[in-house]
């Protein structure tokens, strides 16, 4: 999960892609694809799913621009965000300051969540989980604990490995291919290391002289990789939904989201 950067050194994918040179394509990209009211339909789920008290503390761990955690300061929630993008977090600052919430955006590595016993729940949403190597992703899970106080709930959201990889031929591994955005052709290639679980998207933009280069990377996990390292870390799986709207996980889901509860 770590490449070369131009000077040669190794850098983590994500340091790159969220923190560095690509942060502002990848704000301007998502930031349009979850409408104001799908993070309104996503947090309704949340907040009936793992039945929080009106006056409960959560927190939204790499909450990227604050969508979630803005809309649950909204509901009256005590909320916290966590990131480590500093471009993402001062998007979100603004954007509570405009909505009049009081919310708390905090910079961090997800594996070092520098609370402990605070929360009533922590939601990790849209695949963030899996971002970092197995080692990685166990520390978080840790980090995680620590930062629940006792009866605390964990809704992870990740990828359905299924769902993602029938998405292409895998025959043709790695795919590539190349689409158009007005004056931007957007050159594609994924692919799957299968020994080691995971998958690699890449996707360079060019226009004029000038040209982008994206690298993403996520351990694919099954579920019962994850239910096992949940339970090592502290966690007991109490629900399974394949989406937002609760349905449950099957093959063909496109989540595979979550909910554990702390158990010691
Ligand atoms: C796919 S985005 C999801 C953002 C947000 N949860 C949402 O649904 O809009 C992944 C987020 O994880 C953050 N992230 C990546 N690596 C991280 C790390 N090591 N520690 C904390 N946050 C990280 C990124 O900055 C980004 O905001």
């Amino acid at each position: 999960m770590k490449f070369d950067d131009d000077q040669g050194k190794e850098t983590e994918w994500w340091k790159k892609y969220y923190v560095d040179s690509n942060v502002k394509k990848f704000y301007e990209q998502h930031h349009k694809w979850h409408t104001v009211e799908q993070t309104q339909s996503e947090i309704d789920f949340v907040i009936k799913t793992l039945g929080i008290s009106p006056t409960g503390s959560i927190l939204d761990l790499c909450c990227g621009w604050g969508r979630h955690t803005i809309e649950l300061a909204h509901r009256g929630y005590r909320s916290v965000g966590i990131d480590v993008s500093p471009f993402l977090l001062e998007k979100a600052r603004v954007d509570a300051d405009y909505n009049k919430v009081e919310v708390e955006f905090v910079e961090a590595d997800m594996r070092e969540i520098p609370f402990q016993a605070f929360f009533d729940a922590c939601i990790v949403m849209y695949y963030s989980f899996g971002i970092l190597d197995d080692e990685g992703n166990l520390a978080t899970l840790k980090a995680i604990h620590k930062a629940l106080g006792s009866n605390g709930r964990l809704l992870l959201d990740c990828y359905n490995l299924f769902f993602h990889l029938v998405r292409g031929d895998i025959r043709q591994l790695p795919a590539r291919g190349w689409s158009r955005d007005g004056s931007n052709f957007i050159l594609n290639e994924g692919d799957l290391d299968a020994i080691n679980m995971i998958s690699t998207s890449r996707e360079i933009h060019i226009k004029n002289n000038s040209h982008l280069d994206f690298e993403l990377c996520h351990r694919l996990y099954t579920y019962p990789e994850l239910k096992k390292l949940l339970l090592e870390t502290g966690f007991k799986v109490s629900a399974l939904y394949g989406n937002y709207t609760g349905e449950v996980f099957e093959a063909k889901s496109e989540h595979l989201i979550i909910v554990a509860d702390k158990l010691k």
